[in-house]
Parts: structure tokens; C-alpha cells; sequence
């Protein structure tokens, strides 16, 4: 579903632009505080409801401005939909076809979004919570059905930690065993079946991009190699009652990413770190049932000529429409691709060059 017409009003520095995309590949090039991520923050307010730079939106808003306004056209089969987002008085508003879309998930399950910034490389070194929203946004996306299960499996555990912390005993704990066991095992299952599917794109882009070996061993979230959910969670017993919360179970899940069979923490370059993640993320665009849209924040950024080219072949190669800036267009190799658009930037400005 590529986005084909896009209109920012009032978006940090950008005050009026407006886009025809190429369904291809997509550079934006400019000197730096011109405006580029300003506007792949903009289709990520399109496509997800928020931007992958703050948690606060209203900090998008232009100065001395009251709204921020962002309508794209997107194409799917053939028809074509209009999708707008606005931000005013700290409310969010989300039309599609003239419609309110209330749910911010309505709105993620229309289009797969994938954003690879130079902050990315936090998915290897910080805690599990990304690989587990890599995990979760990435089975979304092939089964949307997963949302429901995942809900579930999270209120049932709500309140298994609530009586907890409530200092309810024995009985009281356990009667949300069973129901919590039944959400985790769905859960669990999808996650396996959709790192079991990513397996071969996972080796293959690992192989083309780092020439190694890249595996994800999955972390249910319990010590499986000795026990099951169920086990461990009766012997948990005594600890969740005194730590007043269920220790473990799918919520605390991992992916342990590892390359020729070694760990990747404090062993990679930032070159190699970022292709890493690049990995992982063309390996989830090429594995989805419709390939969505990629953005890549300052492609060149850590990589030498080679690597950069191999970079935009792999990531064009999935199908996926391409969002990718950098300083200069020189930068980045487009010439042999037939379907692209350049854009230059400054001061917030956007031209078409080619
Ligand atoms: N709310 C805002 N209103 C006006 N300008 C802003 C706002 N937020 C950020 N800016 C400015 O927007 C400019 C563009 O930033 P950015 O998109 O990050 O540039 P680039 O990615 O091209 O380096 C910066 O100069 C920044 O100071
Ligand atoms: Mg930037």
C-alpha cells in the first residue's frame, strides 16, 4: 500500500510541503536541521498515530503555531484512500476516507511501518522491551488476530498481579493460573511460528549485508530448558507472593540475537551494529504478507560505499516503498533503479530533483 501524495502543514519546521512519492525508492537529501526526519516523523504520525523520535507529539507542532496537520493518499489495490492525522488542544484526530478511526490499532493494522533510525543499534544493547515489540508488532502484522490474544493474555495477568500485590493467598493467586496459562500458550506459539517463518530471510539478508550467519534464539520468558510455564509458575509461587508480581511467563520473553553463533553484544562495530539491524528489519519487511513501508534515517550514517549500495539493493529488493535520507544524494546509489524520486531539503523547504 504505498503512500503516493502526502501533505504536512505545521510539522516543526516544515510549515506547508507537499509530496508525490515514487512507489519505489524515496531520497530525501539535505544538510542537516533542514527537515529530513521532520518528515518521516510525519508518516510515521500517518501510519502509526506517533512518531518514533518523542513520545510527545505535541513537540511536532511548529512554534507559535496551535495544530499540525498531516493527509496522505494511499493506494491499496487499485482504490485509493485518503488518511489524515491532526494534533491540536494535546488531542490526536485520525480520519480514513472522512471517517474517525478511533483505535490506534485500526489505524497500525492498515499499513506495516518499519523505521531504522541511528539510534536503532538500542534493540541489541538495551533491554528486552524493543526485541519484544520487534516480536509483538512483527506477528501483528501477519496475524492481526494476535492483538486480541495478546490483550488477554495481559489483562489476566493484570490481575493475577493485582491479588498479589493485594496479598491474597494461595487460592486467590491461583485461580488465575489456568486462564493465564491458556493466553501464554496461544501467545507463545504465534511467537514461535513467526520466528520459525523469518528464519530464512534472517540468514540470507545476514549473509548478504555482514556475510554471517545471523540466528534469533527465542526467550519464552521462562526457563523452558527445565520446565514448563506451568511448573515454573507453581514454583515461582512463594516469590511472586513476596515480590507482589508474576515473575515469569510470555511478558518477560527475549530474542537473543546472535551471529556465527555468538553473542552480538560488545563483539560488532557501529557498521556492523547497524547492518545487524537492518537485518532484523528486512528480514520482518520481506516475511510480511505486504511488504509496508520502510524508512531509513540517515542511510549512509556508519557505512562505507559498498555496504551502502548492498544496503539499498536489499531493502529495495523487498518490495517494500523506501523512505531513506542522507546528508547528499551522492550518498546514496539510486541510479540504477528505475522507479524513484529525489527531494531535496533546506530550511524545511522540499524540492523534487529527479
Ligand atoms: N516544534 C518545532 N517548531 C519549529 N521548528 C522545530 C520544531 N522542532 C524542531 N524544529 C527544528 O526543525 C529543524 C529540522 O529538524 P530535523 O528534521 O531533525 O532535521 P534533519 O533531520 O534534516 O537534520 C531543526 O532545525 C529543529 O530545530
Ligand atoms: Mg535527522
Amino acid at each position: 500500500m504505498p503512500l503516493e501524495k502526502l501533505k504536512i502543514s505545521s510539522l516543526r519546521n516544515i510549515s506547508d510541503a507537499n509530496f508525490g512519492f515514487s512507489k519505489g525508492i524515496n531520497v530525501i537529501a539535505g544538510p542537516n536541521a533542514s527537515g529530513k526526519t521532520s518528515l518521516l516523523e510525519a508518516i510515521s504520525l500517518l501510519c502509526r498515530g506517533r512518531s518514533f523520535r518523542t513520545s510527545r507529539v505535541d513537540q511536532l507542532i511548529q512554534h507559535n503555531h496551535e495544530q499540525l496537520l498531516v493527509v496522505g493518499e494511499i493506494r491499496d489495490d487499485g482504490r485509493l484512500h485518503v488518511l489524515g492525522y491532526a494534533r491540536e488542544n494535546k488531542k490526536s484526530i485520525v480520519k480514513l476516507d472522512g471517517s474517525l478511526l478511533s483505535r490506534s490499532t485500526d489505524l497500525i493494522a492498515l499499513q506495516a511501518l518499519h523505521v531504522i533510525t541511528p539510534e536503532s543499534h538500542e534493540i541489541l544493547e538495551q533491554g528486552p522491551k524493543m526485541r519484544r515489540q520487534y516480536l509483538d508488532w512483527g506477528v501483528f502484522h501477519v496475524k492481526p488476530g494476535y492483538l486480541a490474544c495478546w490483550q488477554r493474555y495481559h489483562r489476566v495477568l493484570r490481575q493475577r498481579n493485582h491479588v498479589l500485590r493485594q496479598g491474597g493467598g494461595r487460592e486467590a493467586v491461583q485461580a488465575w493460573d489456568k486462564p493465564l496459562l491458556d493466553e501464554a500458550t496461544a501467545l507463545h506459539s504465534h511467537r514461535l511460528a513467526y520466528l520459525e517463518s523469518l528464519t530464512p530471510a534472517l540468514s540470507q539478508y545476514g549473509q548478504l549485508l555482514l556475510e554471517m550467519e545471523v540466528e534469533f534464539r527465542y526467550r519464552p520468558g521462562w526457563n523452558q530448558a527445565s520446565e514448563s510455564f506451568a511448573q515454573q509458575l507453581r514454583r515461582d509461587f512463594a516469590q511472586d507472593q513476596e515480590r507482589g508480581f508474576t515473575q515469569s511467563g510470555p511478558h518477560r520473553a527475549d530474542i537473543h540475537v546472535t551471529i556465527n553463533g555468538h553473542s552480538v553484544r560488545q563483539i560488532l562495530s557501529r557498521g556492523q551494529q547497524k547492518l545487524l539491524v537492518c537485518t532484523m528489519y528486512l528480514a520482518q519487511v520481506a516475511s510480511a504478507p505486504r511488504p509496508g513501508i520502510l524508512l531509513i534515517d540517515d542511510l549512509p550514517a556508519e557505512l562505507d560505499p559498498i555496504r551502502r549500495e548492498k544496503l539499498i539493493s536489499a531493502a529495495a529488493d523487498t518490495g517494500a516503498q523506501l523512505f531513506v535520507t542522507a546528508t547528499e544524494s551522492n550518498l546514496l546509489p539510486v541510479d540504477q533503479w528505475k522507479e524513484k524520486k529525489v527531494f531535496h531539503v533546506e530550511h524545511g523547504q522540499f524540492h523534487e530533483v529527479v
